[in-house]
């Protein structure tokens, strides 16, 4: 399976599991550039987009697709990661890493109505989608048996979609 984990990462934590993603799978790893600060640009409701990617995306077979919610919502750099490359991409997995916990997942600002965002632009693409909650995605920290059993589980169901 040739797989290519794409990124954007405001604060490290989307980074650092995007690199362990591809440490992982050893596959190549690629950030999305925003245009401007796309914090910034959020927090101001503008979009700027992305600079283009350096690999080409129709080369792979998987893409991995990892980076923050905020607010409940698909973010603009992922977004428009979607927007511009969806229709290149064969197979995608998604992983989003979240403020909130697992156990409220499926209120306001959890990842349902994020997945939901993701399907409107890729359709059935999306192969897999996960949560991952970032108190278990500490750089600093010695690797967690919690955070390694949940990366674990998810390049299992990577390497099976
Ligand atoms: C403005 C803002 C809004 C956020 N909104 C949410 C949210 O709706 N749901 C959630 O689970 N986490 C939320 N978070 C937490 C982020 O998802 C978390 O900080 C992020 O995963 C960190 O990723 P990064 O280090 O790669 O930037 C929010 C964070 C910020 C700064």
């Amino acid at each position: 399976m040739k797989a290519l984990v794409v990124y954007y990462s405001n604060k490290g934590r989307s980074r650092y599991l995007a690199q362990k993603i591809s440490e992982s799978l050893a596959c190549d790893l690629e950030e999305i550039r925003p245009r401007l600060n796309a914090f910034i640009l959020f927090l101001m409701s503008i979009n700027l987009g992305i600079k283009p990617l350096k690999n080409n995306i129709k080369e792979y077979e998987n893409v991995i697709l990892c980076g923050p919610i905020w607010m409940g919502r698909l973010i603009p750099p992922l977004r428009n990661f979607l927007l511009r490359y969806g229709n290149c991409i064969q197979k995608l997995a998604v992983i989003n890493c979240c403020g909130i916990s697992d156990t409220i997942m499926d209120q306001k600002f959890g990842n349902g109505f994020v997945y939901k965002e993701i399907t409107e632009i890729v359709r059935d693409k999306c192969a897999l989608y996960q949560a991952f909650p970032v108190d278990l995605v500490q750089p600093d920290d010695n690797f967690t048996s919690v955070f390694q059993k949940r990366l674990d589980s998810f390049i299992a169901q990577i390497t099976s979609i």
